[in-house]
């Protein structure tokens, strides 16, 4: 009798427990967010190899919906921390208020958001001073600049490679005024960065600054793309801080910090 009570008693309480120990235990992560539990489960019956850090990583960079085909608008009032990626679209006639133009001392003649190119002057002038140079080669791209890119990769390279490196329309980063492509010096190609002074410089140094490298190694199936060592985005110090100290990609950050 005693047996079955305690029995009866556990039964009982069985829901509480697992609502309360097991649930929590099984998502105990620093990134969890309460809002995303449906679609942990959800992610988890169908990839019940992967550990619940990993379960949480992906289901927040939305990992559990397919690239270009569950995308929302992104919302451009985060401003410096918006995020255009393949699952945020930005409108195709998204154009930022402030363009300037690059002077040729700091890149090709383009257009970038002159906040933007404010903080990267004090990032060119501080690796000037540490004889590194760095050179912007394509800041701002429009959706018609992005989709002539995109359509030359597709028909010379075609689609699914394309993919792996090449924004599509309305998807790029570019499109926000916010990313550059850097190369050491006029002249020279993007992946003639990764063995350049500057790409060391700015690995140490683009957080002070506001800077992100924001398609880093071994990143490729949370970002959707490939390795770009020369790709950077502006998202303000406090971010890019957070983000070097915990070893984030922005749509990690984005999802826990910002949305
Ligand atoms: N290369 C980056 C991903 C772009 O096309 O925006
Ligand atoms: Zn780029």
């Amino acid at each position: 009798f005693q047996k079955s009570i305690h029995f009866f008693t556990w039964f009982l309480c069985f829901p509480i427990w697992f609502l309360f120990y097991i649930v929590p235990q099984k998502y105990n992560e620093k990134y969890y967010k309460k809002d995303n539990l449906e679609r942990y489960v959800n992610y988890y019956s169908k990839n019940n190899n992967l550990t619940s850090k990993e379960i949480v990583t992906n289901v927040n960079s939305n990992l559990d919906t397919t690239f270009y085909e569950n995308y929302e608008s992104t919302d451009t009032s985060k401003d410096t921390l918006m995020i255009v990626n393949k699952h945020y679209k930005i409108e195709n006639n998204y154009k930022p208020g402030n363009l300037v133009t690059v002077l040729s001392e700091h890149g090709y003649p383009n257009k970038i958001r002159a906040d933007v190119y404010e903080e990267f002057k004090k990032m060119y002038n501080a690796a000037k001073n540490d004889n590194v140079s760095i050179f912007i080669a394509s800041p701002y791209r429009s959706y018609s600049d992005q989709n002539a890119l995109y359509t030359y990769y597709v028909n010379t390279d075609g689609k699914k490679n394309a993919d792996t490196y090449s924004a599509r329309p309305g998807f790029s980063e570019h499109h926000t005024g916010l990313a550059m492509d850097l190369i050491p010096e006029y002249g020279l190609d993007l992946d003639t960065f990764e063995n350049s002074d500057g790409f060391k410089w700015m690995q140490e140094n683009a957080y002070k600054y506001g800077f992100i490298l924001r398609y880093p190694k071994d990143k490729e199936y949370i970002t959707g793309y490939i390795y770009e060592p020369w790709h950077y985005r502006y998202v303000g110090i406090s971010a890019a801080t957070t983000i070097k100290n915990e070893g984030l990609t922005f749509e990690e950050y984005y999802e826990y910090y910002v949305k």
